[in-house]
C-alpha cells in the first residue's frame, strides 16, 4: 500500500464513512488551487478585452473591438495581396507563355485544384481519369477528341463541346453493322481486312473519322486505330455508339457526349486572336468592343480557364 503522507489519523474527516473508508478533510493541493485561481483571472481579462456576453443585439464588444469577420477579412485581404501580382500578371499571357514560365505555371496549377474539383471532377473525375464507364472522356492520355494542344483545350473549355456522331440505325444493314464493330475491333489491333475498309469508305465513316481512321480534331472524332477508348472497346458498346451515335435527337438509345460552355466571352475572344495570328496581324491590336457584343455568358473568367487549361494539359496528356 502507498505511504500516506498526510497521516490519516490526524486529519480530521467528514464524518462521512463508506464500506470503512473515511472521507477526510485534506486541502487541495496548491498548484490546483493556483491553477484554479489563474483561469478564473484569464476568463476576466477575456471577458474585458474580447466580444462575449451574448445580448438581445449582438454582444458585449470587447476592450479590443476584435470580432471573428474582422479576422477573416483580413486574412483574406493578405491572401489576396499576396495574388493579386500573379493574377494581374496571368491576365495578359498567353497559355503558352503560362507553360513556359515555371513560376507562373506553378501558380496557375496550384490554384486550379480547387477550380478544377468544383467545376470539372464531377464528370471528368478526380485528377482527370473518370470511371469507367461513366461517359466522359479521360483527360490524363495522349488520345484527343479535339486536341491536346494547350490552346485546342482553352478552347474545349471555354466553347464547350458537342458530339456529332449520328445513328446508323436507319441506314446501315444489321450485316453492316456487324462487319463496321469488327473492322472497328481489328482497326484498333492494326489487322484490319481491305473489305473492312471499303466498308468503312463507303459507309462515310471516313468523312468525320478520316481516311486513315485516326479521327478529325476539327470534328472531335474518335481514333479507331488505338487501344484507347472514348466509351469503350467492348463489342456491344462499339455496336451501340454505331447503331445509335452520340447526341442524335432522332435516337432515344442516343449516348450524350456534352462538354458544357464555361464562358462564350473567352471562346470568342480566343477565336479572333487565333484569326488575327493567321492573318499576320497583331492580337494586342484586336478592338474588343468590336468583338464581343458584351452580352456572351462568363462561368469561368479568362484567367480561371487558362489556368485550367494549362492544369487540365499537366495532367500528362497534353501535346
Ligand atoms: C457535365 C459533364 C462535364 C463537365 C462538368 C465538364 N466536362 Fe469536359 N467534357 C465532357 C464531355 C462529355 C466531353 C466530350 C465531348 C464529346 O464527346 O464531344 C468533354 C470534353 C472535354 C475536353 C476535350 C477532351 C478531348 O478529348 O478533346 C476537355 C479538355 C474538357 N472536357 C475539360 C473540362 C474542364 C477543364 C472542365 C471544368 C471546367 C470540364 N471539362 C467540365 C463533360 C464535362
Ligand atoms: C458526322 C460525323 C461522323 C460520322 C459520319 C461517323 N462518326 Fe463515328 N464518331 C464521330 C464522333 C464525333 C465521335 C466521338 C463521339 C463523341 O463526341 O464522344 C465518334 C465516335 C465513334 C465511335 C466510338 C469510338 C470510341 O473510342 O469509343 C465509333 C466506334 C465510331 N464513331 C464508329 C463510326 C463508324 C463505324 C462510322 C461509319 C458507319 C462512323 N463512326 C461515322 C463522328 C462521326
Amino acid at each position: 500500500m502507498a505511504d500516506n503522507k498526510n497521516k490519516p489519523k490526524q486529519v480530521g474527516d467528514t464524518g462521512h464513512v463508506w464500506d470503512g473508508i473515511r472521507e477526510l478533510t485534506n486541502p487541495c493541493p496548491r498548484w490546483w488551487l493556483n491553477a484554479l485561481w489563474l483561469s478564473g483571472l484569464i476568463v476576466i481579462v477575456y471577458f474585458v478585452l474580447y466580444p462575449s456576453l451574448p445580448l438581445i443585439n449582438g454582444s458585449t464588444k470587447g476592450l479590443l473591438g476584435w470580432t471573428q469577420i474582422k479576422e477573416y477579412k483580413e486574412d483574406l485581404a493578405r491572401v489576396e495581396a499576396r495574388r493579386a501580382p500573379y493574377e494581374d500578371k496571368l491576365s495578359v499571357m498567353t497559355v503558352e507563355q503560362i507553360l513556359a514560365d515555371q513560376e507562373m505555371l506553378n501558380y496557375a496549377i496550384g490554384s486550379s485544384k480547387v477550380l478544377y474539383g468544383d467545376n470539372c471532377a464531377a464528370c471528368h473525375g478526380t485528377g482527370g481519369a473518370p470511371a469507367e464507364g461513366a461517359g466522359y472522356p479521360n483527360l490524363t492520355d495522349d488520345d484527343w477528341l479535339f486536341g491536346g494542344d494547350v490552346n485546342e483545350i482553352a478552347m474545349s473549355i471555354a466553347n464547350g463541346r458537342a458530339g456529332t456522331m449520328p445513328a446508323h440505325q436507319n441506314i446501315l444493314k444489321v450485316e453492316e453493322v456487324d462487319q463496321l464493330v469488327q473492322f472497328v475491333i481489328d482497326s484498333s489491333n492494326g489487322v484490319a481486312s481491305e473489305a473492312g475498309w471499303a466498308l468503312y469508305t463507303a459507309k462515310g465513316c471516313f468523312a468525320c473519322h478520316g481516311a486513315d481512321a485516326s479521327g478529325v480534331k476539327a470534328m472531335g472524332s474518335a481514333n479507331l486505330t488505338d487501344k484507347i477508348w472514348r466509351f469503350s472497346g467492348d463489342e456491344e458498346q462499339i455496336r451501340h455508339t454505331i447503331l445509335h451515335g452520340v447526341n442524335d435527337a432522332s435516337d432515344k438509345e442516343t449516348r450524350v457526349a456534352l462538354m458544357p460552355q464555361w464562358s462564350e466571352r473567352y471562346a470568342v475572344m480566343l477565336e479572333a486572336i487565333a484569326y488575327a495570328i493567321e492573318d499576320g496581324e497583331d492580337p494586342n491590336e484586336i478592338d474588343w468592343d468590336d468583338e464581343l457584343s458584351g452580352d456572351e455568358a462568363e462561368r469561368l473568367t479568362p484567367i480561371e480557364i487558362k489556368k485550367l487549361a494549362v492544369y487540365v494539359h499537366q495532367f500528362g496528356g497534353g501535346e
